[in-house]
Formats: structure tokens, sequence, C-alpha cells
């Protein structure tokens, strides 16, 4: 007797050339409906227009007319869903970065607010602490990790994939590096995306605990990339004291929320100043920004960062703070920062 059972028994030798699997199968053909001797069904494929569409419409058409009880065949193809495309052909993970057990970015509203400074000595504090770290500059517009840890601009590569560089005990790759590569790089929109997939997976990254990841400011297009090639990055936001910092803060926090990316804390730089070791704390650029942001938006405050000389000095000669003096106060800042990130990663 004619009925679906009998139609998707015919139907299971279709296979998906790629997925070699049966179109009944994995869902692709459905909606199968009999009315009298006239067969109709949907085909799902990548796309209403997929060049496969043809030789499966044959196939199904010749399988169906040919059973008993059958006049005619109609299939109407449709596109799959983003969601069920997704699912059926889900993107391989990048080769670079099957190796990492935990991505952290360094996120704030604006520029200048210290997002590179606090990567680069958060990063270093890890690695004091004995974790296996690397640092990626994804700061496409203005990669500055290269001046902060005095690195050349020369990359080797093996294999066709980046050797990232290393220094202070940190695997660091950043597109400032890549200036005197024979490629010359031109930044817009979708090339942007393209460049930073690159420095996840063809950099030869290896084993790490940590990927520190310096974000450029705002909440553009290499922002959204990371957050959809890593969606287990756990995010460190950056602020300072002033009101006006908080407005950007909060809607690059809001970014980050909607993309369901863990914020692991707030960090508030150039808290305060400190003329010397014993006299009492200026708020320069006001208080209390950091704290009211951490309530409003429930984020931990992992720490509090004076405006330091030696910081900027340290970044400014190739040498951060962290390698320089690691057991200076706002050194032991950093370190605290780093315990409990990797506190609340784990
Ligand atoms: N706490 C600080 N004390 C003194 N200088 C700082 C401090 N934080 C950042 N800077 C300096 O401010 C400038 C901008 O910092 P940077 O880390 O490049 O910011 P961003 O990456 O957010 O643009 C740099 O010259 C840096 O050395
Ligand atoms: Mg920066």
């Amino acid at each position: 007797m004619l009925d679906e059972k009998l139609i998707r028994e015919t139907l299971q030798t279709v296979l998906h050339p790629k997925l070699k699997k049966s179109l009944i199968d994995i869902g692709m053909i459905r909606n199968i409906l009999i009315e009298g001797d006239v067969v109709t069904l949907t085909l799902a494929l990548k796309s209403e227009r997929s060049p496969l569409r043809k030789g499966f419409a044959d196939k199904i058409e010749t399988l169906v007319g040919a059973l008993p009880d059958v006049s005619s065949v109609q299939v109407e193809v449709v596109a799959l869903s983003k969601e069920e495309f997704a699912r059926l052909f889900p993107k391989a993970p990048l080769k670079g970065i099957e190796n990492i057990k935990h991505f952290l970015a360094v996120a704030s509203g604006k520029g200048g607010v210290g997002k590179t400074t606090i990567a680069v000595n958060v990063a270093l504090a890890l690695a004091n602490q004995g974790y296996k770290v690397g640092l990626l500059d994804a700061d496409v517009y203005g990669p500055s990790v290269p001046l902060m840890l005095g690195l050349s601009d020369t990359l080797e590569q093996d294999d066709n994939m980046i050797i990232p560089k290393e220094k202070y005990g940190l695997r660091i790759m950043s597109l400032g590096m890549t200036a005197g590569q024979n490629e010359a790089f031109i930044w817009r929109g979708p090339l942007v995306s393209k460049m930073i997939h690159r420095l996840l997976g063809q950099v030869k990254w290896g084993e790490l605990d940590y990927l520190v990841i310096d974000l450029p400011p705002g909440t553009g297009d290499p922002s959204i990339t990371i957050a959809q090639a890593l969606p287990d990055c756990s995010i460190l936001m950056i602020t300072t004291p002033q009101e006006v910092a908080l407005a950007d803060v909060r809607r690059s926090i809001a970014l980050f929320n909607k993309t369901g990316h863990p914020l692991v804390g707030l960090v508030e730089n150039m808290s305060y100043f400190l003329s010397n070791e014993s006299a009492e704390p200026i708020n320069i650029f006001g208080s209390g920004g950091g704290e009211k942001l951490s309530k409003e938006a429930d984020i931990p405050l992992l720490g509090a960062l004076p405006l330091d000389l030696e910081l900027r000095e340290g970044g400014d000669n190739g040498v951060p703070l962290m390698v320089s003096e690691p057991n200076s106060s706002t050194g032991l800042i950093f370190q605290t920062i780093a315990q409990k990130v990797a506190g609340r990663i784990k």
C-alpha cells in the first residue's frame, strides 16, 4: 500500500554526497504528502538554487514515480533555515587554537583607557603564576602590543602556519609584526574579519592555558568577529572612573551580554594618583565609576589601578612593569587581578 512509510523507505538510498547520509534521515526531505496518486514533498537544501537540486529532484521523482499507484511526484525546493544549516554543516574548529584551554578578551568602549597595558601585564602576571599564556593583539586598527613588548616585525612560518613570537615567557602575535612581511595589509570591513580568523586559525599557538586577546575599542567588526569565533571567550572589561567613559563601556557590556559571553570582571584604570607611597590618593578623573558600573551591570570589580609613571614608561620602552617590577604596589595589583581572573574562569 502506498503510504509515507513506503516512500521514506524508498528514498533511504538518496544520500547527500558530502555528508554521506540519507536525505530522509537528516531531514532534508520532509512534508511528504499523498493525495490519491499524487505525491508531493519538500526538499530542503542550502539554498533554493543549490546546484544539487536537479540531481536530487530527478532521483526522487524516478524512485517514487516507480512505486505502484503513483502517477506524479512534485518536489518543492526550499532553503534550510540558518540553524538547520549550522547544525548539518558545522564549521571545522580553527586549527591554530585547538589546544587552548581558556580565552580572555580585554575590552572597553573606548581607546586610551589602558586596554593594551592591562592585557600585556595581566598576561605576564598569569605567566608568572605558572600558566602557559599567549597574547593576541586583535587591535587591527592600531596594534600596539609590539611596541609595548619591544618586538621586531619579523615572523617565521612553519607548514603554512605563522609561529608566534616568544618574549618574556609569552607567545605573541600582532599584525604590527607583519609590516615587514611581503603581504600588504589594508583594513576594510570584510577583510578585518578574515584577518582575525587568520590570527586565530593560522597561528601556531600550540598548547596554552590562556590566550589573552587585546581587542580594539568599541563594538565594531573585530569584536563581533572574535565573539562569533570564540563563543566561550571570557571578557575582562576596562573602564576609567569618570562618568563620560561609562556610556561607551555600557555599550560594550551590552554587546557581550547579547552574545552571551561571560564578563569575568571589571578593572578600573587610572583610578587615582599617589604623589609618593605615603601620600593620600588623588582622584584625578573623579571616583566611583568602576564601582557604580560593577553594581549596575553585576560584574565584579577585580581591581583599581593607579596612574603610574612606571607603568606608562614600561609601555613606551618595551619592558612592561610586570617584567621590570612585578612586586611593586601596581605589580601586586596586577597579580591580584590575574589570580581573580584565573579563579573565575576555572
Ligand atoms: N594606569 C596607568 N598609568 C599611567 N599610564 C597609563 C596607565 N594605563 C595606561 N597608561 C598609558 O596610557 C596610554 C594608553 O594606554 P593603552 O594601554 O595603549 O590604552 P588602549 O589600549 O585602551 O588604547 C599608554 O601610553 C599607556 O602607557
Ligand atoms: Mg590598545
